[in-house]
């Protein structure tokens, strides 16, 4: 059992909130994704954000690795998804919702080809060693013009202690330096009695788009 099945099956799910979030309906609308465009939700677990971004006419496809995840949303939804396994995956569906269970790092090319993406506690949720990979994964799994909101958190003392893991925004641009353009939305203090202090938590949300490679 990895961490993660560990984590859900005792209920332990502090990242989960049961509201919105602030930042993604702040900046969603800032971005100029297509309205009712294909938003790829990664790392999904039972986010309500999923909820707001079909609320705004969007079909919504999550990817989460944990079952109990899945089964919770739509439960908690009301939704009796209709739930077809695929080699490498398990497609549960009820429209505009589809979430994919299984391992991010296997959804092979074409599965997903998304207009849009959020990232919300995704990208911090992975080891840093597997960043990369990750990148390349929602490569893979949306169009050439696709954009995306991501909100990261920074925490320059916590050193590779996770998840979250600390991604700095100086991470996401070397990240994001190929093929992607990004751009910083908004940066808040999470601490916000010490913001001047340098040492303090912070989160950046950032608008990032695919663009084509310049050779
Ligand atoms: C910190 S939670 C964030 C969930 C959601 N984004 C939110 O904001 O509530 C990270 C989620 O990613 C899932 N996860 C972790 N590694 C994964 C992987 N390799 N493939 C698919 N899901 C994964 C975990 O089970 C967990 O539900």
């Amino acid at each position: 059992m990895t961490f993660w099945h560990e984590r859900w099956k005792t209920e332990q799910i502090g990242w989960h909130r049961d509201s919105f979030n602030d930042m993604l309906t702040k900046h969603w609308g800032n971005i100029n994704a297509v309205k009712g465009c294909e938003v790829l939700v990664p790392l999904c677990g039972k986010s309500l954000d999923m909820v707001w971004l079909a609320n705004q006419g969007n079909n919504v496809i999550g990817m989460e690795f944990v079952s109990d995840a899945i089964q919770a949303f739509f439960k908690e939804n009301r939704l009796n998804p209709l739930t077809t396994v695929n080699r490498n995956y398990t497609q549960h569906q009820s429209k505009p919702f589809t979430i994919l269970e299984g391992d991010i790092f296997e959804l092979e090319s074409n599965v997903v080809q998304a207009d849009a993406w959020y990232d919300r506690a995704a990208m911090v949720a992975i080891e840093p060693s597997l960043r990369k990979a990750y990148v390349d994964q929602l490569r893979k799994a949306t169009k050439n013009d696709a954009v995306g909101l991501m909100i990261t958190y920074t925490n320059p003392q916590q050193g590779m202690d996770g998840p979250p893991y600390s991604l700095t925004d100086e991470d996401v641009a070397k990240l994001f330096s190929e093929g992607f353009e990004w751009k910083c939305l908004e940066k808040i203090s999470l601490d916000p009695p010490n913001e001047s202090d340098p040492n303090s938590p912070t989160s950046t949300v950032f608008e990032i788009r695919r663009a084509p490679r310049i050779t």
